[in-house]
């Protein structure tokens, strides 16, 4: 094998890379029927073994078959890509874990194999480096010896993980022990030899060589430093290869979209090629001859066929003019967690382009309860490049309209909707590459999951990190979606949950999501200038604090994204502003209304009857903004518009009093 060095940066990429990893099936047939097929195999041979029907070396190799094909049942359930239900994945895990390596348990090699995608080949973090990076004379020795510095990693990182998920880990050593030392005891250790240590050594063994060493050997980029370049693809002979390897020939891809299913892997690289050699990927042939961009063209103008491009899909905006209800059919209502629930709409074909949204805007909710007209605004917590269109909810003690929500709302329902507003978000470029930095409390985390979300997918070269206040992780909205994003973008998210009321919680990480908290990160791995784009999401005090601290450091305000559900409850400076006229451009039409003194732009026009656009009326939301034309206003809050945005004349009319005698706003621009 002839040994790579580190790769000189590569031409800037003209080609965006699609991010296939979405797809995860409601259930993976193939994981499914390889998952029966070896189950199968292995009772099979050990039946015939116990009744002297098959000589030991054949029990031995169909037993290690078996429980090598289990492992990609395993691998597939560790990145919750056998199925979109996570209970589906962990019953798939826990299953082959048993017969893969019955001494660590699924939620633990899960953890492993993460830390794995995110530090690939660096010598200190990765667990798997103890087989990559072994000198050639040690590897066969370490091949069959992987599970060592897995539990070794374990030990070293037992403050961070979960204590049902120590006792599980420590149970299963016992157990294992114990059924060893009882089988010795009583004369069944060649049997147990036979039926399965043997087996599983000898699968460990070829696991290691094919799944690890394979891809990672020689490859001196670390995960962190080019992630193009800490895995490679083995090109050549895919015929035999990929069902021999079960399509870690391909491993790059895997690493680069850990959520797609193993027998997606070539055809994800195909769609992509030119995106991937743009970036310089790390390609060896079958017989480990390693290939630059220019080699694997010409290689493949010899031996291949062309590929293919797929657009970005890219979110789009509402395409209406100006914020307007609609009747919308409720799809489904789930619960989340004991005091919240996730609302999935019907948006009719016809009605597709109006609810177009970006990332971070929130959905106003009109509907009459008991003869109440109610009016709420929720944060849509779905990617907008989607085509689902979800709010959650958390209920608020006497709050009329989550009450409803918890006890009463069901599929079939119909909610009055507007139109998506706010600009909570950021445009997104699928060529950047940039660091974001989200920092929500509760259900803050709604309109910052569906900026994650949307970010990972269009933007494949940046970085995630969500630090996530909660009471406990039964109080935390969306825990399950957040553990599987984690694994599916493994390299490029990192999620910090902070707990105030867990004492399971590692220690360094109970408390609430606070200035000191922030300045200890600031101070460590996140100072406040490496990021591009923070976004904070919760309430109006945390919120606040952090972003001042954030400036205090040297965030750039602009860059400082803030959303709140409710701005400060102050009491109404009404004093001093004298009546105005307002004219008011209003879904192309224009208006006239007289404004009495001490009223703001908002009450002027849902006095005079104009549907004007409006959600929280505290400065918050953003909904009711307009742009001013002619004369001034003065605004009493804004927690909704950026600085950039009122310098170019927008305001919330909901805070906005005149400051002359005549003001033209325009809602429709
Ligand atoms: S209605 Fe929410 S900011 Fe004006």
């Amino acid at each position: 094998m002839s040994a790579t060095t580190a790769s000189p940066a590569p031409a800037a990429p003209r080609h965006a890379l699609p991010d296939p990893g979405v797809a995860v099936p409601s259930i993976s047939w193939p994981i499914v029927a390889i998952f029966s097929g070896a189950i199968a195999v292995f009772a099979f041979s050990t039946w015939a073994a116990l009744g002297d029907r098959l000589p030991a070396p054949a029990t031995i190799a169909l037993s290690a078959t078996a429980i090598f094909v289990l492992f990609t049942v395993l691998h597939d359930a560790a990145h919750y890509s056998i199925s979109t239900r996570r209970w589906v994945n962990v019953a798939f895990g826990r299953v082959a874990m048993l017969f893969v390596s019955p001494l660590i348990s699924f939620k633990s090699f899960a953890f492993i194999h993460i830390e794995h995608h995110r530090n690939t080949n660096d010598g200190e973090n990765d667990p798997d480096h103890f087989v990559s990076g072994a000198p050639l004379w040690q590897v066969p020795v370490r091949f069959g010896l992987m599970d060592l510095p897995y539990l070794a990693f374990l030990v070293r990182n037992v403050k961070r993980r979960p204590r049902a998920e120590v006792l599980e880990t420590s149970f299963l050593l016992v157990t294992v022990v114990a059924v060893i030392v009882t089988a010795a005891s009583t004369g069944h250790l060649w049997t147990l030899a036979v039926l399965y240590l043997i087996p599983e050594r000898i699968a460990v063994f070829v696991l290691a060589w094919w799944f690890d060493w394979l891809p990672h050997h020689d490859l001196e980029d670390t995960q962190q430093e080019n992630r193009y370049r800490a895995t490679r693809n083995r090109v050549g002979s895919e015929w035999i290869l990929t069902p021999l390897l079960l399509s870690q020939n391909y491993h790059l891809v895997h690493h680069l979209h850990p959520s797609i299913p193993f027998y997606r892997y070539i055809a994800a690289w195909r769609r992509n090629e030119e995106a991937y050699l743009e970036r310089d990927a790390a390609i060896g042939t079958v017989f480990g001859q390693q290939l630059d961009t220019d080699e694997y063209r010409e290689w493949k103008r010899l031996n291949g066929k062309m590929a293919r491009l797929l657009p970005v899909r890219m979110p789009r905006q509402s395409s209406a003019r100006a914020a307007v209800f609609h009747p919308v059919r409720v799809a489904g209502v789930d619960r989340l967690t004991d005091d919240s629930v996730l609302i999935r709409f019907d948006v009719p074909d016809d009605l597709r382009d109006q609810f177009s949204f970006e990332p971070g805007q929130h959905l106003t909710l009109r509907t009459d309860l008991g003869g109440e007209g109610v009016r709420r605004n929720y944060s849509i917590c779905a990617p907008a490049t989607s085509d689902t269109l979800a709010i959650a909810v958390k209920h608020i003690p006497g709050g009329a309209f989550s009450t409803f929500a918890m006890e009463q709302l069901r599929p079939g329902h119909t909610l009055d909707l507007m139109t998506p507003t706010g600009s909570f978000g950021t445009p997104l470029d699928p060529l950047a590459t940039k660091n974001y930095v989200a920092i929500a409390a509760g259900s803050g985390i709604t309109p910052v999951l569906s900026i994650l979300q949307t970010t990972l997918a269009v933007e494949t070269e940046s970085r995630f990190t969500l630090i996530y206040g909660n009471r406990d992780a039964d109080s935390t909205m969306f825990r399950d979606e957040l553990d599987e994003l984690e694994a599916r973008y493994a390299d490029r998210l990192r999620i910090i949950h902070v707990r105030s009321r867990d004492p399971r919680h590692p220690a360094h990480l109970r408390g609430r999501v606070d200035r000191p908290r922030l300045e200890e990160l600031l101070g460590s791995d996140l100072p406040a200038t490496s990021v591009d784009r923070w976004f904070l999401c919760g309430p109006v005090a945390m919120v606040t604090d952090l972003r001042d601290l954030l400036v205090e450091r040297g965030a750039e305000p602009d860059r400082v994204h803030v959303e709140l559900f409710h701005g400060y409850q102050k009491p109404r400076v009404a004093d001093g502003f004298s009546p105005a006229t307002v004219a008011v451009s209003l879904r192309g039409r224009q208006h006239e209304v007289a404004l009495a003194a001490g009223d703001t732009v908002l009450e002027s026009a849902l006095k005079a009857g104009l549907e004007a656009p409006y959600a929280c009326l505290g400065g918050a939301c953003g909904t009711c903004k307009a742009k001013v034309l002619l004369g001034s206003v003065s605004m009493e809050q804004n927690f909704a518009l950026a600085p950039a945005v009122v310098e170019a004349g927008y305001v919330l009319t909901c805070q906005s009093h005149p400051t002359t005698p005549s003001v033209a706003v325009d809602y429709d621009v």
